[in-house]
């Protein structure tokens, strides 16, 4: 049984960057990620850095008296990831989200705080029942590997990196390498950022099933095993739109339709990051 099977359960998860950052957005991006909790949605995807906290902040909203059943995903800065600072961040992140435990807590990518004594922290954390499991983000193959090397480095549930139809680079080797690992993939910008919904190429394909172009880029990446995209809207019904995609089946001729509009990686690829 996969470590991450909690998280996978969500065929999709709702990502918040750019959230928190504008008090008169707030109730409309509460609005959305309710939408999507309403609609099956348990994974929400945050980051003490996003708004400086007022990402957290929304979604201790949009969860307040519906939080059981959901599964809250949060990072530690780099510049925080001391063992101390590691601890401090995780309290203020719990009082922003206005939960008592993070279900998953990342390293938001390489600090140059020893790994060691982020990973100590985190080890901690779950010891003290703060966090449930841990993991990291923006990790390439190297890094990996020399998490791994640390005590208790294998206790890495996840690894959240940029991953896409346009951007499929970790197919090469970062994604075989977790899959034989059990460390689940968060795939971020799945959208990459928007421009995918403007790339007419697969039109014929959102014809074809009666869905739209950013529907068909996500469905593809959840026929990924292991992989769990987590796109942004800030729009009920565009998170709504997402969550939908979740019903399409791409056949054997799809899939081959897109590896011909976005060739699978024949070398190592650097990770791409935002
Ligand atoms: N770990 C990391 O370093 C890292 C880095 C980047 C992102 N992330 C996480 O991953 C999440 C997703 O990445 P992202 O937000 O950068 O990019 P994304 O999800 O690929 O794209 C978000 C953009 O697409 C638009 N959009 C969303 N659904 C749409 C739809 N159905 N139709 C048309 N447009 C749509 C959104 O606009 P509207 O809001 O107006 O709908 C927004 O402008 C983030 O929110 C964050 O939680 C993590």
């Amino acid at each position: 049984m996969s470590r991450n099977q909690q998280m996978l359960a969500s065929k999709i998860g709702l990502g918040t960057w750019k959230m928190g950052s504008n008090g008169s957005d707030e109730a409309r991006e509460v609005a959305a990620l309710q939408k999507g909790i309403d609609m099956g949605v348990t994974v929400i995807d945050t980051a003490e850095m996003y708004a400086s906290g007022g990402a957290e902040l929304v979604v201790g909203k949009a969860i307040k008296g519906r939080r059981d059943g959901l599964y809250v995903v949060t990072k530690v800065l780099p510049s925080n990831a001391s063992f101390k600072g590691t601890i401090q961040a995780c309290e203020q992140s719990l009082d922003r989200l206005g939960t008592d435990v993070i279900d998953l807590y990342l390293l938001h990518w390489s600090s140059s705080h020893p790994l060691q004594e982020t990973v100590n922290a985190f080890e901690h954390l779950v010891e003290k029942g703060l966090i449930k499991q841990w993991g990291v983000s923006n990790f390439d193959p190297a890094d990996m590997q020399e998490l791994y090397s640390l005590e208790n480095g294998a206790n890495c549930a996840v690894n959240q990196v940029y991953y896409s139809m346009g951007e499929r680079g970790i197919e090469f080797d970062l994604l075989p390498w977790q899959a034989g690992q059990d460390v689940a993939t968060m795939a971020y910008c799945p959208l990459d950022q928007g421009r995918l919904i403007n790339d007419e190429r697969l039109r014929p394909l959102a014809d074809k099933h009666g869905k739209t172009i950013a529907q068909i880029a996500l469905a593809w990446i959840m026929t990924r095993p292991g992989v769990i995209p987590i796109p942004k809207s800030s729009s009920v019904e565009r998170t709504a739109d997402n969550v939908n995609a979740c019903d399409i089946v791409l056949d054997e001729e799809d899939m081959m339709l897109i590896d011909q509009l976005f060739p699978k990686p024949t070398g190592p690829v650097p990770l791409k990051a935002t």
